[in-house]
Order: structure tokens, then C-alpha cells, then sequence
């Protein structure tokens, strides 16, 4: 089912990258699920799936997304300003959620690009805090100006600092503080491990990862040679994935 939203806010990160805040009704979520925004173009609907950022109980949903070159919806999506609408599904989805992750000591949520926006719908719950004694947030992006919501990360380093920890992963530009490697290069290399401090491991680690599809698939396999294994239902493992594309 649709329901029409209206766009209330926008960021623009830079220029292919933006935030929207749109007001619509929909169904009770869970942090870490994803709506469907759509549009009709001569008949056919075009419908494609966002992570929400905000964490449930707000009155608004927020999306971070990035205009694809010749993609078919995020071009109109970015297009979009303050009063337009857009059509939203009124149920969210996915099972990339705390609640399907087992306990452990430390919580590593890895995320390229846009992948990292339903990490901050978990972090501004009160679960993750409660239940890790450390939260890992690793944000790999091509460039520093792909850094999305660094107050949010600012906020969580004040205000959590005994217990999260933040690596970016810069991978086109030198950054101060980033490590300029991608993702599974890095940790097989045991690089984001020794930047981090904190060993990655089946017996203490939870793992979370997000966004590009090629590098979840990459960094899996690595983390099955270290020992983690996929989380499923009816054989609990380590490692819980969303695929973007
Ligand atoms: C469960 C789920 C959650 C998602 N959440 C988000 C989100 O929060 N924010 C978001 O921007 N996208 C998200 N996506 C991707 C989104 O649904 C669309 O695929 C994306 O906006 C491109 O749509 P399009 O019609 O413009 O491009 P299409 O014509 O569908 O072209 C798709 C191509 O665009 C590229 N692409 C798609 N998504 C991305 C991306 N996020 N970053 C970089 N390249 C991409 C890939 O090369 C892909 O093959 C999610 C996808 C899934 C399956
Ligand atoms: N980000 C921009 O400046 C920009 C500009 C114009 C258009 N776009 C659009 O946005 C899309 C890209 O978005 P994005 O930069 O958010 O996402 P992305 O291409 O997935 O890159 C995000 C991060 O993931 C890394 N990565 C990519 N492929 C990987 C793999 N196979 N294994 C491990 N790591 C990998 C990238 O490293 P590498 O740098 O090594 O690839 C980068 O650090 C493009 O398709 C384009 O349409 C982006």
C-alpha cells in the first residue's frame, strides 16, 4: 500500500549526496528496516527501497540517499525540494535489525556510502548501548566530502566515549584519522583491527554490514576465514548483511 509523503526538510551533503525528511503515515518499524519510495511514469510504477535513518517513534522518516548517473528513481528523488510529494510505502521491511542479532561483547557495524544510514536509526535507540559493551561504526566512502551526518558520529563519540569507536575508511583522498584502504582489504590485513583496537573475533563480535553488495561479499569471506559466519535464523552465526544493489 501508497501513501502520499511530503517532503518537510532536505540536506545536501554535496551535490549528488542529500538527506530527505518526508512526513507520511506508515506502519510501527523497527530501527535497521527500509520503506519504498515511488513514482508512476506512464502507467508503471517505479518503486525502490530506502533505509530509514531516523530511529522509530519520530513523526517524520528520513531517508540518505545518493543520485545514481542514469538511475531510474534517484535523479527525481534528488530533485525533489520542501513541499513536493512522493509516494511511500506504508509498510517497512527487512530483517536487518538488533533483534535478529545474537549477543556479544562488541557490536561492528560496517557500512559503505549510503549503507551507513539505518546504523544511525540503531544508534539513536537505546538497544545497541544497552546490549554491546562496545559499538564499532566503520563508514567507508570514496572521498571526506561523502561523509554523511558527522554530528551525529561527533555526538556519539562525546557522549559514549568509553564505549564507540569510529573509523572512516577514505579510500580516493588522504584524510586525517580515516585509514585509506578499502573495507576487506583492511581487514584482512588486520588493519582495521589494529586501528581500532579491538580484535574481531566469532567468540566477541557481532557484525553488521551495509551498502555496496560487492563489498559485503568480499569482507564475508574474509570474516569467514577469521571464523564469523553468516546470522541466520535457524543457525546463528556473526555476520548480518544488507545488500544495496
Ligand atoms: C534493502 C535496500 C535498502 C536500500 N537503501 C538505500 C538507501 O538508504 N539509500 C540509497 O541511496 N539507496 C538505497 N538502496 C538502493 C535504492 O533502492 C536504489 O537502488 C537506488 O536509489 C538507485 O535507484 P535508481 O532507480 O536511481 O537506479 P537503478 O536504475 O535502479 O540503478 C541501480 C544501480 O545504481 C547503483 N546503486 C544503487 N543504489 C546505490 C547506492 N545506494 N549507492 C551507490 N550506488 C547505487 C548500482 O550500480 C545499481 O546497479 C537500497 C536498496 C535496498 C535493496
Ligand atoms: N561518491 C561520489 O563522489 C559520486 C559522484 C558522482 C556520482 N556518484 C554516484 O554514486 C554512486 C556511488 O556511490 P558511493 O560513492 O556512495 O558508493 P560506492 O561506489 O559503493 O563507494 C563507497 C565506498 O565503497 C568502496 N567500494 C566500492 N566498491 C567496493 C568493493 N568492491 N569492495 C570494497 N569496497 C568497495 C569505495 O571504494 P573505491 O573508492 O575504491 O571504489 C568507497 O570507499 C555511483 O554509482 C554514482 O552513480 C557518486
Amino acid at each position: 500500500m501508497w501513501t502520499e509523503g511530503k517532503v518537510i526538510q532536505r540536506i545536501d551533503w554535496n551535490d549528488e549526496l542529500f538527506s530527505l525528511r518526508i512526513k507520511a503515515e506508515i506502519d510501527p518499524f523497527v530501527a535497521g528496516q527500509f520503506i519504498k519510495l515511488s513514482e508512476m511514469r506512464d502507467d508503471k510504477r517505479i518503486a525502490r527501497a530506502y533505509s530509514l535513518v531516523n530511529p522509530p517513534n519520530t513523526d517524520y522518516l528520513e531517508i540518505l540517499a545518493i543520485k545514481v548517473e542514469d538511475g531510474l528513481l534517484s535523479p527525481n528523488l534528488h530533485l525533489l525540494q520542501v513541499g513536493d510529494s512522493i509516494e511511500v510505502s506504508t509498510a517497512a521491511a527487512g530483517f536487518m535489525v538488533l533483534d535478529e542479532v545474537p549477543l556479544a561483547k562488541h557490536l561492528w557495524l560496517i557500512g559503505t556510502g549510503t549503507g551507513i544510514g539505518p546504523f544511525f536509526s540503531m544508534l539513536e535507540t537505546p538497544e545497541p548501548w544497552e546490549r554491546f559493551e562496545k559499538i564499532v561504526l566503520v563508514y567507508g566512502v570514496r572521498k571526506a566530502k561523502d561523509i554523511a551526518y558527522q554530528e551525529l558520529i561527533d555526538k556519539y563519540l562525546n557522549e559514549q566515549a568509553d564505549k564507540f569507536v569510529f573509523q572512516a575508511m577514505v579510500t580516493r583522498e588522504d584524510c586525517v584519522g580515516a585509514l585509506r584502504a578499502r573495507i576487506p582489504a583492511a581487514l584482512e590485513a588486520d588493519q582495521l583491527e589494529d586501528a581500532v583496537g579491538l580484535s574481531l573475533n566469532a567468540q566477541d563480535s557481532q557484525v553488521i554490514m551495509c551498502g555496496n553488495p560487492q563489498m559485503i561479499t568480499d569482507a564475508q569471506s574474509i570474516l569467514e576465514n577469521k571464523g564469523l559466519k553468516k546470522n541466520l535464523r535457524r543457525k546463528p552465526g556473526q555476520v548480518t548483511v544488507e545488500r544495496y544493489w
